[in-house]
């Protein structure tokens, strides 16, 4: 059931990793002397973070392949001028919200019409216990208000499993100075950690929590961001979708916290091979070897897997629809609070091009029939449909428009190049 004629082929650098560039503007930031940042990812959600640091008196330089920050260190922020942009920026918002709660300056988070219906009580509700103050309005969304203040420490059990909210909470308490231990199952992506004790600071962490001890200071960083292997995906799926070619995709992140898709993949059917794998200032990298041809099939993906996936997930819908029989995916409740709802957005855009999707309540069905498919895919102005049906858009006899193309600028501004450039179009 592969698409016929379409050949993917030679090798591609994806853009540094999203999460990670985040983590090191705001590492950077909070540590002591000059950080340097190679790779960095120069997308719109990660000027959004650069901007808030600006904000808050930090000097980051306009973002760029090699980077140097002094940072302002620990106690060194000082109450912003203006308001807080973070744009479509959800890491952003949640991330320096635990910074600013620590910090002791207060600051008003603003956004987006997405970001600002995005649930905001997730980190407001952590940071009250442990002594900030956060104002929110009654949809729990924003402009939401925190006001920093002397911290206390903090044992937080993560329901929704969002490493954003584990890395609000460790970012308040580092920059408060207390002890915070978050208990979380299964685990989400663990890159705040990683990057924390790489600059000296005491964190814990077991399968099921996270301790991480009071620091008084945090050295200065220095890292090259690995490729995002949420980005990678999109090209990991064509290239296993095509009859022909082989896909080189170079020094991805391969953080077992974020290699869902890959083993999903992998289960479908899919030939991939990881090389070279190294480990670089505290991340796993690898080169992802994809090769075509192979029947894939459905499968099923359940709770205990989504963190490793989670962004990924919207893919997985798409590329379900040309996998032999039905696959499955529950447990992902979180999913309709991300940039859209991706289960109503996706399984929606599909239907309406013609394949068989069906939303649950926490996931969806697909059921595969290598369909042809015709229409205009509602994005909804998030990033990561645009190039999941971007995908499906490249594979021949499908005639799919995609309303708001511009939106990979959120993630991944070069996409529709490199995708252009991988199948030679
Ligand atoms: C992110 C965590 C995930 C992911 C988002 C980036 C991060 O969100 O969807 O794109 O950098 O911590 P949640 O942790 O809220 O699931």
């Amino acid at each position: 059931m592969t698409a016929t004629r379409l050949r993917v082929a030679g090798e591609l650098t994806v853009p540094g990793d999203k999460s990670i560039s985040h983590r090191s503007l705001i590492c950077s930031a909070l540590g002591e002397g000059t950080s340097r940042v190679r790779s960095i990812l120069q997308s719109a959600d990660v000027h959004s973070t650069a901007g808030v640091l600006r904000a808050l008196g930090v000097r980051v330089p306009p973002l760029g392949d090699d980077i140097t920050i002094e940072g302002v260190g620990l106690r060194g922020l000082r109450d912003p001028a203006s308001d807080l942009d973070c744009g479509n920026s959800g890491t952003s918002t949640r991330l320096l919200a635990g910074v600013v709660a620590g910090s002791g300056v207060t600051g008003r988070f603003v956004g987006d019409a997405s970001l600002s219906g995005r649930p905001m009580r997730r980190i407001a509700r952590p940071l009250a216990a442990m002594g900030a103050t956060v104002e929110l309005p009654d949809h729990g969304g924003l402009p939401m208000t925190v006001r920093g203040a002397a911290l206390r420490d903090v044992e937080w059990v993560n329901e929704t499993g969002s490493a954003q909210v584990k890395s609000c909470i460790m970012f308040a308490a580092l920059c408060g100075g207390v002890e915070a231990k978050i208990i979380e199952s299964p685990r989400s992506r663990d890159h705040t950690e990683r990057m924390l004790a790489s600059q000296g600071v005491d964190v814990w962490v077991n399968d099921e929590s996270v301790l991480l001890h009071p620091a008084s200071r945090l050295a200065p960083l220095d890292v090259t961001v690995p490729g995002d292997p949420s980005s990678a995906a999109f090209f990991a799926a064509l290239a296993a979708l095509a009859p022909d070619g082989e896909l080189l995709l170079r020094r991805v992140c391969v953080n077992e916290t974020r290699t869902g898709f890959l083993a999903a993949l992998r289960e479908m059917g899919g030939d991939i091979e990881l090389l070279d794998r190294e480990r670089l200032a505290g991340e796993w990298v690898a080169d992802v070897a994809v090769k075509g041809g192979r029947m894939l099939r459905g499968i099923s993906i359940g709770r205990e897997a989504i963190p490793t996936l989670i962004d990924e997930l919207p893919l997985v819908a798409c590329l379900a629809a040309y996998a032999e029989g039905e696959t499955r995916v529950t447990g992902a409740e979180e999913l309709r609070v991300k940039e859209s709802d991706r289960i109503a957005v996706v399984v929606g855009n599909l239907r309406a091009l013609g394949a068989d999707a069906d939303e649950l309540p926490d996931g969806f069905v697909v059921r595969g029939s290598a369909p042809t498919l015709r229409g205009r895919v509602v994005t909804h102005a998030d990033h990561r449909m645009a190039m999941a049906f971007g995908i499906l858009g490249a594979l021949p006899g499908n005639e799919i428009e995609i309303d708001d193309r511009a939106c990979v600028a959120v993630s991944y501004p070069a996409f529709w190049n490199d995708l252009s450039a991988v199948t030679g179009s």
